[in-house]
């Protein structure tokens, strides 16, 4: 710290670091480069219309409610929709469980705030969402990165999180691996979880994003008591609105009540209403299959590519939901001093050692395939197989 500023930071600050991925943004939003690197949702899903439409209904018919503060727990028919969505994905859940957050990443938050001590373990997947690590960190937690293959967490590797305060875990075509972990794989998984008293965090902003078959029903759906549950309605609606939700057992509704009061307050009530507007009458049943038939025509563009291009020396299997591929490059390749070639040939994507807790495998990357048109997409990966070739 300058000794010329009266400032002192605290602790947690030091554990804070700039998004490697919004760095590496910066870079790639130089024009004219095709950009795998993001994380964001097509805008070309957006539901502007039917956005224009409620939300003069909003205006016109509950104006002052909605411009005013609010409940912390969120708005009533939208805690009453989720809770009823959820039973639809077989989970018990009551509307007095569910609070609505300003986007699941403060949801990630509150269960970090309320959960983690200093020194205190938490365990998550090998890789894991970037986003959570950055929102744990400042609680202090010692990290236990969890051994995993194309299926998950190992359900024997479990023992080594015996005593965490929790496993954070994505089943749904998780960011950044796209895997999507499978009827068997979850059952053990909380089986074994059970046995060890080891609570679970799922997060599941993509699980409605699936190509093919829905994919199994949730963590929480085998172990109500167990499970805290994060969803957003950033992938399916649009994540300019910061709406999320946690759905936690019973005994933790205070204390993440508590959190999220001090944290805003509330979610913006405006955002709530009009997002209800929007749903109540089942938008989404029509809306979420033509977000999941455009990912679906680009995940397959971008499959055709990889065999094409990179068939011969990398790897990666196909995701059948989600946004992300993650490929794998030839050991001793490091993506991070790829990235720069293939900057400078006119793509991008992120390394993969920023989604590691521990011991990061440097020759992995992560492709969105969500924001690039399926022509480009395949321009962007024979121009990522050039800089391969040349630099590898
Ligand atoms: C796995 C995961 N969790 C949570 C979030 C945060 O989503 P939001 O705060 O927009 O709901 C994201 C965003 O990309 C994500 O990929």
């Amino acid at each position: 710290m300058n000794p010329n500023t009266p400032w002192q930071m605290a602790r947690r600050a030091a554990r804070m670091n700039p998004s490697i991925i919004r760095e590496i943004l910066k870079v790639t939003e130089r024009p004219g480069i095709i950009s795998l690197a993001g994380g964001l949702p097509s805008p070309e899903t957006f539901p502007i219309a039917a956005m224009r439409e409620a939300s003069e209904r909003v205006l016109r018919d509950a104006p002052k409610e909605a411009l005013q503060y609010a409940a912390s727990e969120g708005y009533g028919p939208l805690r009453d929709w989720v809770a009823e969505d959820l039973r639809g994905h077989g989970m018990t859940v009551d509307a007095s469980q569910v609070l609505i957050t300003t986007g699941s990443q403060q949801g990630l938050d509150l269960v970090g705030k309320v959960l983690i001590d200093a020194g205190s373990r938490v365990a998550v997947e090998s890789p894991t969402y970037l986003g959570a690590l950055q929102a744990f960190a400042p609680y202090e937690p010692e990290f236990v990165a969890l051994p995993c293959d194309d299926n998950g967490p190992l359900p024997d590797a479990l023992a080594l999180a015996q005593g965490a305060r929790f496993l954070y875990v994505l089943p749904n075509f998780q960011n950044p691996s796209g895997r999507c972990l499978s009827e068997a794989r979850r059952n053990e998984l909380v089986t074994q979880a059970q046995a060890l008293k080891l609570p679970l965090v799922e997060d599941n902003p993509y699980g409605e994003l699936w190509f093919d078959a829905p994919p199994p029903a949730p963590l929480a759906s085998r172990w109500s008591e167990g499970v805290v549950y994060l969803g957003s309605f950033s992938k399916v609606l649009a994540p300019g609105l910061r709406l999320g939700y946690v759905v936690a057992p019973k005994p933790l509704v205070p204390k993440l009540l508590q959190a999220k009061q001090a944290a805003d307050l509330h979610t913006p009530s405006f955002n709530q209403r009009l997002v209800c507007e929007v749903i109540r009458h089942g938008f989404l049943h029509e809306h979420v299959p033509t977000i999941r038939a455009r990912y679906k025509a680009q995940r397959d563009a971008m499959r055709a590519a990889l065999e094409h291009h990179l068939g011969a020396t990398c790897r990666w299997t196909v995701p059948s939901g989600g946004m992300f591929f993650w490929l794998e490059l030839p050991e001793g390749v490091d993506a991070m001093q790829l990235l720069p070639h293939a900057v400078q040939r006119g793509m991008a994507f992120v390394p993969g050692a920023a989604f590691y807790a521990d011991a990061p495998r440097p020759n992995t990357l992560r492709l969105s395939f969500v924001t690039v048109a399926p022509d480009r997409i395949e321009q962007g990966i024979a121009l990522l197989a050039q800089a391969l070739k040349e630099h590898a």
